[in-house]
C-alpha cells in the first residue's frame, strides 16, 4: 500500500479505532470464554475495545492465527489486519542454546542463522513479530535475565544484536519466512541495582551512552522494526515515560523510526514507580514520550479518549503512533496478505526439521566452554568405562527459562544421545539426586520438586556404585531452568546444596571426575573447581543439547566457546566485569601493602575471566608486534601475533584484541575488546593473526561529551582472554 493510502486510512478512522491500534491484547482475551477479560473490564476495557485492538501477544499456530485474523478483519470497520507478536527468543519449537550461550560462541553469524531458522518456524506458525533480540549489557550474575543477553561486552553485544536482527528480518519484512525483530529493553535494563529484577538503574550519562546504548544502536542500524521500553527507571525516571530518552535519544540521536512498544504493563507501572500520579497521567506521559503500543496495561484504551476529548493530549500524537503501526503492518505486507507465511502444512514440515536440528546441534557445540581440563582429562577415550551421573543425565528440560514454545519432549537427552551416538562406548548412567534440594520453593513458581516418588536413597547409592565401578566419571550438574529468566534474581550463585554434596561424595569415591554444567548465568564454581579435573560449561543447550554434548565429550567435536561474562570468584565480587576503570591504588597480588584496592578475603580477579575458554589442544601466542609506534588520525597501526598449535590435535582458538587509553580527559577502562578472530590450526601449524587499529576504534565520550579520540599513548593487548597482559604501545598524534 502506498503512503497516501495509509494517510487516507488514518484519516477515515474514528478516535476509538485509532486507540484500538495502540492497544496490544493478550491472546487470552480473544478466547471465547475468556477469564482474562475480568481484570481488563475492571480497567474499563470493553469487549469492543478488544475487537478493535491493533496487535496481539501470545497466540501461535497457523490455523488459530488465520481464524482469528479472518474473523477480526471481517469485524473491523476498516478491515485492518492484526500483527501477531510473541517471544521467540532462542528458537520457536527447535530450541537453540540460550542467548548467553550463543554469546559464548563468539560467532554472531551462527546466531544470525539460528534467528533465521527460528523466524522460519514461527512465520509458518503465523507469527509476524518476535520480541528479540535482547541486547541489554549485563554485568551482574545475580540478575536472572543475563541468560537472555549475549553478555558483558559492548563490542560483542553489538555484533550479536546486528546479526540476530538481520537473521529474523532477512531482506524483506514482507517475506513469508521472516519476522519483524524487536530490540529490548530500552534502556539499561541489564543494570538493576543489586541484580534484583525490575529494580532501579543508576548510570552516569557517559557509562550509559558508552556501554549500554551501542548494542541497541547496532540493532537500530540493522533496521530493527520495533524497540521495547524497559521496566526500570534510568536515573530516576521510568524509561517507559522518559520523553528525553525515547524522543531525543532513541529517535532523534539514534535514528530509530519504527514502532516503540512498552514492556508488559509497564505504562501502568509508572504509577507504582511514583512518577505518574494516576493511570491517566501515565497514558499521557507514555504517548508524549512516543510509546506507540501499550502492551497489556490497558491504560491507552482506558484513558486516551477522555484525555484527547478533554484537550489534555493532542490527537496528533495519537495519529503519529497509529501511523507508525500502520506503516509496520504495511512493511510486513499484511495489507496485501494478512495471513502472510501462516501455513499449517509447512508448519508441520519445518518445525523440528533435520536442518533446524542440525543447526541447533552446531550452535550448542560452538557454545560450550571448556573451563578446566587437567591432564587432558577430556575428551574421554574409547575403551574407558565412564559413569555419566547427575540430575542432568537424562533430563529433557535443557531449553532454558524463555522457551515456553519449545517442548522438552523434543529434546534429545545426554543418555539418549550416548546410547544412540556412541553405542560401542561403555557408559553407566545414574541420576544421583534431583536438581533442587528437597523442599525448595522458588517464589512465584510454587514447588519445583520433580519425581518426588523416586527413591532418593536408591538413586544416591546407584550413583556411588557407578562411580566406584567406572574408570572415569562425568557429572552433569546445574541450576533448575526456572532459576534463570525473568524475575529469577538470586543472592546465592552456587549449585544447589544437594548437588554439591553429590559432587563431593562422587569425587571422594572416584577423583577422576569431570563436571558438565547446565546454567543460565555465571555461577560461583569454587567447589566444582576444587573437586573436578575438568569442567565443561554447557549452559542451557537446547533441543539438541544431548547429542552436542556426547559429540564433544567423546572428541568428535571440540569445545571452542569463550566466556561472554566473567564468572565471579564468589557473589561478593558481583558485579564483576573485565572492562573496569583503574583505581588510584591498583592491587597486584601478592602485594602486602594494606591501603590498596582489594578484598581481605577474596581475590579481585574473577574465577574465570571474560573471553576465557580452552580447547582440546594448546596454543602459544607470541608477543604483540606493532608495525609502527605512532599514527595520525588518518592512519592505522597493524598489531600482530603469531599463534601456534602446540598440542597434538587440530583445534580452534579465539584471539582477542584489547586496547587501553593510558591517559585521557576522563578515566578509561583498563582494557576494552575491539576485535577478535577465530583461527583453526593443525598440530604444529602456526599463523599470523593481524588486527588493524584505526582511529575510530579509539573514540569515547570525552570530558566535553563529544564522541572522539584524544592524542596520547594507547596500549595494545592481544591474547586468548581478557586476562592477557602481553602488550605494546603506540602514540596517536
Ligand atoms: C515481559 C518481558 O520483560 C519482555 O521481555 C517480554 O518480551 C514481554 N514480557 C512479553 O512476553
Amino acid at each position: 500500500m502506498d503512503h497516501k493510502k495509509l494517510e487516507t486510512l488514518l484519516h477515515d478512522m474514528t478516535l476509538r479505532e485509532k486507540i484500538g491500534q495502540v492497544f496490544q491484547i493478550s491472546g487470552q482475551l480473544l478466547a471465547e470464554d475468556s477469564a482474562a477479560m475480568g481484570p481488563m473490564q475492571e480497567m474499563g476495557v470493553t469487549q469492543e475495545d478488544v475487537l478493535l485492538a491493533g496487535t496481539v501477544l501470545g497466540v501461535f499456530g497457523a490455523e488459530k492465527i488465520c481464524k482469528i485474523q479472518k474473523e477480526y478483519m471481517e469485524h473491523h470497520p476498516h478491515h485492518i489486519p492484526l500483527i501477531f507478536m510473541l517471544d521467540v527468543i532462542n528458537g520457536y519449537r527447535t530450541v537453540y542454546p540460550i542467548p548467553l550461550a550463543q554469546g559464548a560462541s563468539f560467532l554472531p553469524e551462527l546466531s544470525g542463522k539460528c534467528a533465521q531458522m527460528a523466524a522460519r518456524e514461527a512465520a509458518a506458525a503465523g507469527l509476524h513479530v518476535t520480541f528479540s533480540p535482547m541486547t541489554d549489557l549485563v554485568r551482574d550474575a545475580r540478575w536472572g535475565r543475563v541468560m537472555e543477553s549475549t553478555g558483558e561486552d559492548v563490542y560483542l553485544n553489538g555484533q550479536f544484536a546486528k546479526a540476530m536482527t538481520g537473521g529474523y528480518q532477512g531482506e524483506d519484512l514482507a517475506g513469508e519466512e521472516t519476522l519483524g525483530a524487536c530490540v529490548k529493553h530500552f534502556a539499561g535494563y541489564g543494570a538493576p541495582d543489586a541484580g534484583r529484577d525490575y529494580n532501579t538503574v543508576q548510570l552516569t550519562e557517559r557509562t550509559f551512552r558508552e556501554y549500554y546504548l551501542p548494542a541497541y544502536q547496532a540493532a537500530v542500524d540493522a533496521g530493527v522494526a520495533l524497540v521495547m521500553t524497559s521496566f526500570n527507571t534510568v536515573n530516576d525516571i521510568p524509561a517507559t515515560v522518559n520523553k528525553k530518552l525515547m524522543r531525543e535519544i532513541l529517535r532523534d540521536e539514534m535514528g530509530f523510526d519504527g514502532v516503540l512498544i512498552s514492556d508488559f504493563g509497564a505504562i501502568g507501572e509508572t504509577v507504582a514507580h511514583g512518577l505518574s500520579s494516576d493511570r491517566a497521567d501515565a497514558a499521557r506521559r507514555a504517548l508524549e514520550a512516543g510509546v506507540d503500543i501499550d502492551m497489556m496495561s490497558g491504560v491507552y484504551p482506558e484513558k486516551l479518549e477522555q484525555l484527547i476529548r478533554g484537550g489534555k493530549v493532542s490527537e496528533d500524537l495519537l495519529d503519529e503512533a497509529v501511523m507508525r503501526i500502520l506503516e509496520l503492518k504495511n512493511k510486513l505486507g499484511l495489507f496485501e496478505n494478512p495471513f502472510k507465511g501462516a501455513d499449517p502444512e509447512k508448519e508441520k514440515t519445518v518445525i523440528l526439521c533435520e536442518e533446524h536440528r542440525a543447526l541447533a546441534r552446531e550452535a550448542a557445540e560452538r557454545s560450550f566452554v571448556l573451563l578446566k581440563n587437567d591432564g587432558a582429562f577430556l575428551p574421554l577415550k574409547k575403551g574407558e568405562k565412564v559413569a555419566l551421573i547427575g540430575p542432568y543425565v537424562s533430563r529433557k528440560q535443557l531449553l532454558g527459562g524463555w522457551s515456553f514454545l519449545g517442548d522438552a519432549e523434543d529434546t534429545v537427552t545426554v543418555e539418549e544421545a550416548a546410547r544412540k551416538l556412541a553405542p560401542e562406548w561403555e557408559f553407566i548412567f545414574a541420576k544421583g539426586c534431583p536438581v533442587l534440594d528437597p523442599g525448595t520453593k522458588l517464589v512465584g513458581f510454587g514447588s519445583c520438586e520433580e519425581n518426588e516418588d523416586e527413591d532418593q536413597d536408591a538413586m544416591w547409592k546407584a550413583a556411588c556404585d557407578a562411580a566406584r565401578e567406572a574408570d572415569k566419571v562425568v557429572l552433569f550438574l546445574g541450576e533448575h531452568f526456572l532459576q534463570t529468566g525473568e524475575a529469577t534474581s538470586r543472592g546465592i550463585l552456587e549449585l544447589p546444596q544437594i548437588q554439591q554434596k553429590l559432587l563431593r561424595e562422587i569425587t571422594a569415591i572416584n577423583p577422576d571426575t569431570a563436571v558438565v554444567l547446565f546454567n543460565g548465568r555465571p555461577l560461583d564454581l569454587r567447589v566444582v573447581n576444587e573437586n573436578a579435573k575438568a569442567i565443561l560449561e554447557a549452559w542451557m543447550p537446547g533441543t539438541e543439547g544431548g547429542p552436542a554434548l556426547i559429540r564433544t565429550l567423546t572428541g568428535a567435536s571440540e569445545p571452542s566457546g569463550r566466556l561472554p561474562m566473567s564468572f565471579p570468584y564468589c557473589v561478593g565480587q558481583v558485579p564483576v566485569h573485565y572492562d573496569e576503570f583503574p583505581t588510584g591504588r591498583p592491587y597486584h597480588a601478592p602485594d602486602e601493602n594494606r591501603f590498596l584496592s582489594k578484598y581481605l578475603d577474596i581475590p579481585n580477579q574473577p574465577l574465570y575471566p571474560f573471553g576465557y575458554g580452552m580447547g582440546y589442544t594448546t596454543f602459544s601466542v607470541s608477543e604483540v608486534d606493532l608495525d609502527r609506534e605512532e599514527m595520525t588520525r588518518g592512519e592505522s597501526v597493524t598489531a600482530k601475533v603469531t599463534v601456534r598449535n602446540t598440542g597434538d590435535r587440530p583445534g580452534t582458538d579465539v584471539i582477542q584484541l584489547y586496547l587501553h587509553d593510558v591517559a585521557a580527559s576522563v578515566v578509561r577502562p583498563v582494557k576494552q575488546m575491539k576485535g577478535y578472530q577465530r583461527i583453526t590450526l593443525e598440530p604444529g601449524e602456526e599463523t599470523e593473526v593481524a588486527f588493524e587499529i584505526r582511529e575510530e576504534m579509539l573514540r569515547f565520550y570525552t570530558a566535553d561529551g563529544t564522541w572522539d579520540s584524544e592524542p596520547g599513548v594507547f596500549e595494545v593487548m592481544i591474547g586468548e582472554s581478557s586476562a592477557t597482559e602481553s602488550k605494546k604501545s603506540f602514540l596517536l598524534r
